[in-house]
């Protein structure tokens, strides 16, 4: 195991109608003036923002909203909070939504107190002072409720790259699983396959005898093939959701990648088509997971026919354990294909000629 450091200082609150203590987090993480930073309108058609407002007006916390964040977050929206929080004497910024509006939340909060351009943190510079950003979580897929990380599209030349920093670890994430239950089965799907991804990317490691993270990468990864055909049948199975929700915190926050080097190939090639054709990530990576580890397993075949083993329950064939290996990445791929998820760069949007 490599050395490593890990401070992961988020305050979590999980469970039924937490959202509506939302004021008095934004009050102890010393909130006086909020933006509240949201999406393309499931937050408002669901009542969750106006139970936001009125939590946060009863602690008597001012605030301004700024909506409209698209999946696959532009630069532009982040450039309109930036003004905002500035003219408003912003001092906390509140995401409520899926990933997309929290890197977005994460952006506004780092550029707002920098006199630079934002995107200097999307170019490689490390973030390390932003205003407090709280997380009120409506899709379990990205992990930016836990994680360090955002990652912004700038317009012109559709570039979509990732900032870090300790600085963009929420001060605290809201986990309600039943305000997950409004999501559309596709996009509940391309949660679970973002999940897994963040899992795999871990997994396939160069660094030996990581043990401890392997088995926690495995478990979490039968949860996640075992709870995953329960919410896609059956869109307001709580305990479903529950399970999936935490299992997207603990796969990102980077608890189970310590210690070890990590992959990132399948994600960066992601990041590239949902710049390029503005898919979903989840859905980007169910074509990229399998289609990558089919082109890197023979580099260390003995772990990918571990994974394969453990988790997917395939024969081991000791002669051939190359067969195995294979066997694993087929059954990822069947799975994925089992919960909706397309199964080529063609079902993708991606052309040829690109
Ligand atoms: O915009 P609204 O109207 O809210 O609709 C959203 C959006 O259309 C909808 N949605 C979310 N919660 C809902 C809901 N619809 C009904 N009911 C609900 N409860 O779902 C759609 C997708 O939302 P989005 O926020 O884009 O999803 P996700 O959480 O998957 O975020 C994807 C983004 O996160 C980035 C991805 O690249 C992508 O840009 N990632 C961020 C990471 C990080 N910060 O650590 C790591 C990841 O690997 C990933 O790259
Ligand atoms: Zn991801």
């Amino acid at each position: 195991m490599n050395n490593f450091t890990f401070y992961s200082p988020t305050y979590f609150v999980f469970g039924k109608e937490e959202e509506n203590n939302t004021g008095k987090y934004v009050k102890r993480f010393g909130g006086k003036k909020v933006l509240i930073h949201f999406g393309g309108g499931s937050v408002v058609r669901s009542g969750l923002l106006e139970r936001v407002k009125n939590s946060l007006q009863e602690q008597g916390i001012a605030s301004v909203e700024l909506g409209g964040v698209k999946p696959n977050p532009r630069s532009g929206l982040v450039y309109e909070g930036i003004e905002l929080c500035r003219k408003e004497n912003v001092d906390f910024v509140l995401a409520v939504g899926g990933g997309s509006t929290i890197d977005s939340a994460k952006a506004i909060a780092a550029g707002t107190v920098y006199e630079g351009d934002f995107w200097d943190f999307y170019m490689g510079k490390p973030v390390t002072k932003a205003l407090p950003v709280g997380t009120i979580l409506t899709i379990a897929a990205a992990g930016s409720e836990g994680s360090p990380d955002s990652v912004i599209t700038k317009e012109e030349g559709m570039l979509k790259r990732g900032a870090s920093g300790e600085a963009y670890r929420p001060v605290f994430s809201i986990l309600n699983p039943a305000l997950t239950q409004t999501l559309p089965a596709y996009q509940t799907a391309c949660g679970i396959t973002d999940i897994m991804a963040h899992l795999f990317e871990r997994y396939f490691t160069n660094t030996r005898d990581v043990e401890v993270t392997d088995r926690v990468i495995e478990g979490l990864l039968m949860t996640m093939i075992h709870e995953a055909p329960k919410v896609i049948e059956n869109p307001n199975d709580y305990d479903a959701r529950a399970n999936i929700m935490w299992a997207g915190m603990m796969a990102h926050n980077n608890a189970v990648g310590v210690g070890r080097s990590q992959d990132w190939t399948s994600h960066d090639i992601e990041h590239e088509l949902s710049a390029l054709y503005d898919c979903a990530h989840g859905a980007g990576l169910a074509v990229t997971l399998p289609a990558n580890f089919t082109y890197v397993m023979h580099h260390d075949v003995m772990r990918f026919a571990k994974v394969a083993v453990r988790v997917w329950g395939c024969q081991m064939d000791f002669d051939h354990p190359e067969v195995t290996a294979k066997a694993g990445i087929e059954a990822l791929r069947r799975f994925f294909i089992s919960i909706g998820m397309p199964k080529n760069f063609a079902e993708l949007g991606a052309k040829e000629e690109d």
